[in-house]
Order: structure tokens, then sequence, then C-alpha cells
């Protein structure tokens, strides 16, 4: 907080607390004057309601003091007086942190334990999925959805069907985790409006979306020089890069002929972020396990925090 805001926030506590100081040690001896009849004279709704005089009641000023002590012993106690930090030394970062750390010795013995097992027997076991499920929420719903199916918006895959970008070994799920992937699909407009067009066709036609037309063996030609490179020569896609396989009718940006010619003639970007700064190596393990446990899901398992 600036001096300036901390001189204001403090003039602005000196000022309430004092007013109300001030009411506290005034209104007991204020003399009001009042008629003989025991109103002030003031009249209401044509003289129907004359205006009485009443105190406070004791227990009401009791209360006002103590809430009014309270909130001066606060003031002294915790942060709040401007940029005073108050005498126990209390910081909301500070409170964070000694819970997270007692979070971390809690939990400590059973890291330890899962630490040591593959990903699959991470995926396998019912605490090590617990814990997966809650880091799978707290950071990676929000782009692969609560129940990692993806999200086609964001180019996120779903992780349940099975299929992968980058192949199916754990090794490769739990680098995606900790180093994060750039999946770059090229952009074809420059190839002209017609071969896009085949080429959409083709794409089509590998998926067995529709046969074999005349714009989609033009695009045959096309793809062996342009696209096969990355998504191999028969379009089966290829791990290392990211490139999927585009026979399997399984869809990254879209399955549509609208979506397919958008994707070639625009281009696609996947970013998935590296999470090895901000979650330990444990923490991955266990997310490799949960993801692993995603795509291998047990049938007959109920206690699954995220797919409930
Ligand atoms: C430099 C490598 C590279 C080349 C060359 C390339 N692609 Fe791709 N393609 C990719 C990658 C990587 C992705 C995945 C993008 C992502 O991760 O979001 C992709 C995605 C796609 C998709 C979307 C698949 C889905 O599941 O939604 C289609 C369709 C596609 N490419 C078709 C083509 C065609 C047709 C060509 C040739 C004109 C081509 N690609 C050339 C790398 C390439
Ligand atoms: C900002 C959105 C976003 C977040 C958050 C995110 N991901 Fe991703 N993830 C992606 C995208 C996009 C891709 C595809 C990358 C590409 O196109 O190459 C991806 C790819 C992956 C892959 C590789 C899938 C494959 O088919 O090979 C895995 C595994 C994965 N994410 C797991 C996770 C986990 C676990 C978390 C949480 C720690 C997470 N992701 C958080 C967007 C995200």
């Amino acid at each position: 907080m600036s001096n300036a805001w901390a001189w204001w926030v403090i003039l602005l506590i000196v000022f309430n607390l004092g007013l109300t100081f001030f009411l506290f040690l005034w209104a007991p001896w204020a003399r009001v004057p009042v008629l003989p009849d025991g109103t002030t004279g003031h009249s209401w709704a044509h003289g129907a309601i004359r205006e009485g005089l009443h105190r406070l009641p004791g227990w009401w000023l009791f209360l006002s003091f103590v809430m009014f002590i309270g909130a001066f012993g606060y003031f002294v106690l915790y942060p709040g007086f401007g940029n005073f930090a108050g005498t126990l030394g209390w910081t909301s970062s500070q409170e964070h942190a000694q819970a997270a750390q007692a979070n971390a010795v809690r939990l400590a013995p059973a890291m330890a334990r899962l630490a040591k097992l593959e990903v699959a027997a991470v995926a396998a076991d019912p605490q090590g999925r617990q814990l997966g499920a809650r880091l799978f929420i707290d950071n990676c719903a929000a782009c692969h959805g609560r129940e990692g199916r993806g999200n086609m918006r964001l180019g996120a895959p779903n992780l349940t069907d099975g299929d992968w970008l980058y192949g199916d070994a754990d090794e490769a799920m739990a680098s995606s985790i900790r180093d994060g992937r750039n999946g770059v699909m090229p952009a074809w407009e420059s190839l002209g409006e017609q071969t896009v067009n085949q080429l959409t066709a083709y794409v089509l036609s590998l998926s067995g979306q529709i046969r074999e037309t005349d714009d989609a063996l033009a695009g045959k030609t096309v793809f062996a020089g342009t696209c096969s490179a990355c998504h191999g020569p028969e379009g089966k896609g290829n791990p290392l890069l990211g490139a999927p396989n585009l026979t399997d009718d399984i869809w990254l940006h879209g399955g549509s002929r609208e979506a397919i010619r958008q994707t070639i003639r625009d281009g696609r970007q996947g970013h998935m972020p590296a999470w090895s700064g901000r979650l330990n190596a444990q923490e991955i393990h266990l997310l490799a396990g949960y993801v692993h446990h995603l795509a291998h899901p047990d049938p007959d398992e109920a206690d699954n925090v995220a797919r409930r």
C-alpha cells in the first residue's frame, strides 16, 4: 500500500473510532430540551403522533462499547491500521504457507510411497487416483474438462479415448505434463482454395467419411508431397511431432468438412503449458498416473472423484 493510501486509511480509522469514542463520552450527559409532558415538542401526522425521548438502553451501550474495544484491539494486534503490521505479525500469506506446509507433512508418507510406484501402479492405487484427481481438477480441468474429455475449442485433447498425439507410453504422458507441448500445424492457404478443398476431401476420405472422389485423389497427390512429412505417408500421424493420426476419425479440432478445411487453410496451434515449474516431481508423477487411469478406466471402480 502506498504511503498516501496508508495515511488515508489511518485518517478514516482515527476519525471513525474517535467519533464513536466522543459519542460514548458525550451522549450519557447530553441534555436534550424536553417539554413538561415528556415529549420533544415535535409532532407527526398532523399531531396524531408526538415524538418522545428515550435514552439508549444500558445493554446496548455496553455491547457497543465491547465492539469499540474489539475494533481498537484488532488494529493493535492485526494489520489494518495503514502500513502498521500489527503486534502479532500475522499475514494471510504466512497462514497459507503454514497450512500448505501442514498439508505437505500430512501427505508426505503417502507421497513417498506413491513416488516409488510405476505410473500404471499409481493408476491402480485408490489413494494415488484420489490425490491425482484433486490435482487434475485444480490444474488441468480448465482445459481438458473435469472428466478429461478435452475441449475442441482450445484444441485440448480428450485424455480418456486412448488416442495419443505423443504416443501411449507412460513416459510420453509424463513428459507432456512436465515439459509442456506445442503442436504446430502450419497454414496452407497459400496453396490456393482449390487445393485446400482437394486436401480436405482427401482427409475426409482417410477417415472413411467420404469415398475417394476425384477431388480426394487430387488431394492425395498434394498430401504425399506436402503433408506426409509430418502426418506420415498413410496419414497415420507422428507421435514425435504430435501430428495426429488422420485415419482414426478422432479429431482434435473437429472432423466436419468445414472444421478440417479451416484447419488446413488457417493452421492450428495447440499449447500445453509445462508444469515442472509449478508442480513438484511427485505431483507430476501422480498426474501421469491419473491420466493413465483416465485412459484405462476400471469399470467397477466407484471411488474416483473426478468421474462422479
Ligand atoms: C510441420 C508438420 C505438419 C505438416 C507439414 C502438416 N501438418 Fe497437419 N498437423 C500437424 C500438427 C502438429 C497438428 C496438430 C495441431 C495441434 O496440436 O493442435 C496437425 C493437425 C492437423 C489436422 C487436424 C487433426 C485433428 O485431429 O483435428 C489436420 C486435418 C491436418 N493437420 C491436416 C494436414 C494437411 C492436409 C497437411 C498438408 C497440407 C498438413 N496437415 C501438414 C503438423 C503438420
Ligand atoms: C491451457 C490449457 C491446458 C492446461 C491447463 C492443461 N493442458 Fe494438457 N494439453 C493442452 C493442449 C492444447 C494439448 C495438446 C498439445 C498439442 O496440440 O500438441 C495438451 C496435451 C496434453 C497431453 C498429451 C496428450 C496426447 O494426446 O499426447 C497430456 C497427457 C496432457 N495435456 C495432460 C495435462 C495435465 C495432466 C494437465 C494438468 C497438470 C494439463 N494437461 C493441463 C492444454 C492444456
